[in-house]
């Protein structure tokens, strides 16, 4: 009888494909780099995803740069750091998700034409830094929202980019925890002037 490792009584299960087949597949095709004929998404569909992806990232990552520049007043020092620092992690995952892009065979869309319109978040100056911090958390809970579905649409289709949307949406919701917590300051030290 067959022994399993660590495995107790339960029965063997055909998820392994054998080595000589992996082999013969990771040759055919080898000019699609990292797509392998174990890729079961719509890679069309995934690289138009990431595409919005990127636009909303690279909004996000204008609209924190913007408010970092103009936020002003006494309360404003603690809101610029989170400001300058989401504008870095905004342009991060802009890199992360237009690298991931190259390795599915699709181009990254960089182009100011449209960008506006491809991102879902939106570019929202604010006057006072009340309007700033609630504009960036309404433009987080968009990016939540759409990458949780992305998330979801991935599934075990393509595992790769499901990962890199579940880590960028991890720090999406980071940053919106940051600027509830920003919100909740400030309406405190302004009931309290
Ligand atoms: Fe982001
Ligand atoms: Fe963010």
């Amino acid at each position: 009888m067959e022994q399993l490792q660590g495995t107790g009584t339960r029965e063997r299960q055909p998820f392994l494909t054998d080595i000589e087949t992996l082999r013969q597949r990771a040759r055919q095709h080898i000019e699609e780099g990292a797509v392998t004929a174990g890729y079961t998404a719509d890679r069309d569909t995934v690289v138009k995803l990431l595409n919005t992806a990127l636009a909303t990232e690279i909004i996000c990552q204008l609209r924190y740069k913007r408010h970092y520049f103009m936020a002003d007043g006494i309360h404003a020092e603690a809101a610029k750091a989170e400001f300058i620092e989401h504008a870095k992690q905004e342009a991060e995952h802009a890199d992360s998700i237009a690298g991931r892009i190259v390795q599915l065979g699709g181009a990254p869309d960089f182009s100011p034409e449209g960008l506006a319109t491809r991102s879902h978040a939106q570019y929202v100056e604010g006057v006072s830094l009340l309007d700033m911090i609630k504009e960036d958390l309404v433009a987080e809970r968009i990016a939540i929202e759409s990458y949780a579905e992305m998330v979801r649409y991935l599934d075990d289709d393509d595992p790769t980019t499901r990962r890199l949307m579940e880590e960028i949406l991890a720090k999406e919701e980071e940053h919106a925890d940051d600027l509830r917590t920003l919100l909740e300051r400030l309406s405190a030290e302004k009931g309290g002037r």
